[in-house]
């Protein structure tokens, strides 16, 4: 189910002995206030390495394979950290996953097919995916967000302005390298996820949600999903303290090996696919 007790007390105390004043910081402009951050103002932007180590026991225990592996496939991606950081620490997070490095991590160990999203805002989430697809020479994303801007002219001019860009459009932040196995369609989930994975029925493996963090979609999403999912499927999930639909969806599949990694992102593995 979710972290114990004792991992979470372990994990915060894991990210405040090494960065106590922006941990604070980020507790109480993020947890109490509820404001808008800056990329560069979060931890688990500025330091990949802690975020990788306080929950690479459970991804190795979930995804079945040695530490050792997954410490491999994050070494590869950590370089791209200097990159980001250079485009991005000045920017308002619009929601971005903090914890979208593991899902290369992830996407480099499961080889999957394809993957659907839901929720791309900036695009931080879909850099990570396809840049695992890409070093593993195969593999599409299909990601299903809304028509939105994802940083406003007002957000930019608020946390960053001198550099004037202007509105970015949603996905901006992946690059053109990367966009070649990418198809975004348009339009809530609540109309396109059905069709989207019927079309791939058995033939996708991973799944994201991340989209409107509301119980009936994330309900909707999670059983939408599930059912379509290929054998050795993973269902992940961010923000899995927004309603009762995550407890009470891993609850009902209670074989299934589970994790909450560095709190609020939910994994959860479909290793028996009856019926297919
Ligand atoms: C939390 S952000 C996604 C962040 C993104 N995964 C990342 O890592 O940068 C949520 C996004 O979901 C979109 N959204 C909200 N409701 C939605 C829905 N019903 N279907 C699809 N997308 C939705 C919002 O427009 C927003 O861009």
């Amino acid at each position: 189910m979710s972290e114990s007790r004792g991992a979470r007390w372990r994990r915060r105390a894991g990210w405040f002995v090494r960065h106590p004043y922006r941990w604070s910081r980020f507790l109480i402009d993020h947890e109490v206030r509820h404001q808008e951050m800056a990329f560069g103002e979060d931890p688990r932007f500025l330091d990949w390495r802690t975020l990788y180590r306080l929950c690479r026991r459970e991804l190795a225990r979930v995804v079945g394979v040695p530490t050792s592996t997954l410490d491999g496939y994050f070494a590869e991606i950590a370089p791209a950290r200097v990159d980001l950081a250079r485009q991005l620490a000045e920017l308002p997070r619009a929601g971005a996953l903090m914890q979208a490095p593991l899902l290369y991590v992830l996407v480099r160990a499961l080889r999957p097919r394809a993957i659907v999203e839901t929720g791309i805002s900036s695009g931080y989430s879909s850099y990570f995916l396809l840049a695992g697809l890409r070093a593993n020479g195969r593999g599409r994303l299909v990601s299903l967000g809304l028509p939105e801007v994802a940083v406003s002219v007002e957000h930019e001019a608020r946390f960053a302005p001198e550099r004037r860009v202007g509105a970015r459009p949603v996905g901006w932040l992946v690059p053109d390298e990367l966009r070649a196995p990418w198809e975004i369609r348009f339009g809530p989930s609540e109309t396109l996820l059905e069709p989207v994975v019927r079309e791939l029925d058995g033939d996708f493996d991973v799944f994201l949600h991340d989209s409107a963090h509301r119980y009936a979609t994330m309900r909707f999403e999670y059983e939408t999903a599930w059912s379509h999912l290929g054998p050795g499927g993973t269902l992940l999930s961010h923000d899995v303290h927004a309603s009762a639909a995550w407890p009470e969806f891993v609850r009902a599949h209670p074989s299934a090996p589970e994790a909450e990694l560095d709190h609020d992102l939910g994994i959860v593995r479909r290793l028996d696919v009856p019926g297919r």
